[in-house]
């Protein structure tokens, strides 16, 4: 079964083809976020605009000759402005094609990178370590399309607080990246943790960044921003991979996922490295449609078209 994905919550317009919900056939991205680098920050109308302009490019590009069983989209979260013309457009494509159109939560598309070009395919229950610029949460995935929330954040968000501290090193956006390239500059010999690791000890699987923030800014004159952004990652990913470890031990998944855009930095990934743990492709862990064309197939629930409405506030507990 062949998948047309169409993803637009936010500053990436993204299409993709996937075979029976594993093989990439074609994945298309076009991303506005050169333009928000000048704002420091995504502009939502701005986002929305570049969206309109790029859509149908990005399908025509990535369906080329390609016969299509269903289409797939993602409509929430995200911002709404960004969100209808994805939703909007595989709709009007759905109707003119005749295809069935698969509505698809982009936080469990995240979680589908898993499935993606992989010899390997994880097996249930599986753990799962989503970690955005919107949202951390832990979750146990039982099945397709039957997750527990096992813990989430109070506050920010992981990618939340490396953008905000990025910001406030001064490093340009989107400031994940360079926060991990800021700190592969420091020579960490005889580095002593200055950070706080939040929520560490607590019994919980919930997670709190917003308290890493303030701390970085009151650190901002004693250490040099290759230190402090070094320090940022060690603690962000300590109290991640430890709080993940920590369920894992508890709960005995088969296997540990990684998903969402914070699941490209290189540390995390080293950290957490173990036979039954998926580390997938950085390509996969960003905005991609490649990911809600697997999700769609996984769980192929196809709904009238005049059902599938753009939700910004959408949440994993949404499909639990
Ligand atoms: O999943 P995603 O592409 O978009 C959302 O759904 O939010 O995640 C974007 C988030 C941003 O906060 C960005 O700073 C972060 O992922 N991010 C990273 C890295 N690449 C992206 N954070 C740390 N290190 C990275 N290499
Ligand atoms: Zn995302």
């Amino acid at each position: 079964m062949t998948i047309l994905g169409i993803e637009t919550t936010c500053d990436e317009t993204s299409a993709s083809i996937v075979e029976d919900g594993t093989r990439v056939l074609s994945l298309v991205t076009a991303t506005s976020q050169d333009m928000h680098v000048k704002y420091g920050g995504i502009i939502p109308d701005k986002a929305a605009r570049a969206q309109l302009e790029s859509i149908l490019p990005v399908i025509k590009e990535s369906s080329q000759n390609t016969d299509i069983d269903a289409i797939a989209v993602s409509y929430g979260p995200g911002l709404i402005g960004s969100l209808l013309i994805g939703v909007e457009t595989a709709k009007t494509l759905a109707l003119a094609w005749n295809k069935p159109l698969i509505p698809v939560n982009h936080l469990v598309g995240h979680i589908y990178a898993n499935w993606l070009e992989n010899e390997k395919l994880p097996q249930f229950p599986a753990l799962v370590l989503l970690v955005s610029g919107g949202h951390s949460e832990l979750i146990l995935m039982k099945n397709h399309n039957d997750f527990e929330l096992l813990g989430s954040t109070r506050d920010d968000a992981a990618g939340e607080c490396f953008d905000k501290c990025g910001r406030l090193l001064g490093l340009p956006y989107p400031y994940g990246i360079y926060i991990q390239d800021e700190a592969a500059k420091y020579n960490p010999k005889n580095h002593q943790p200055f950070l706080p690791r939040p929520m560490l000890d607590q019994k919980n699987y919930d997670f709190s960044f917003s308290g890493l923030k303030t701390a970085v800014s009151n650190s901002l004159t004693r250490h040099p921003s290759s230190e402090l952004a070094f320090e940022l990652q060690e603690a962000i990913t300590d109290v991640l991979v430890q709080k993940t470890l920590k369920a894992s031990e508890k709960l005995r998944p088969k296997s540990i996922l990684l998903a969402g855009g914070v699941a490209a930095n290189k540390r995390l990934r080293g950290k957490i490295q173990g036979t039954n743990v998926f580390i997938p492709p950085s390509r996969f862990c960003t905005d991609n449609a490649a990911v809600i064309a697997s999700s769609a197939y996984f769980n192929k629930k196809s709904v009238p078209l005049e059902k599938i409405i753009a939700d910004p506030g959408l949440t994993v507990s949404s499909v639990e």
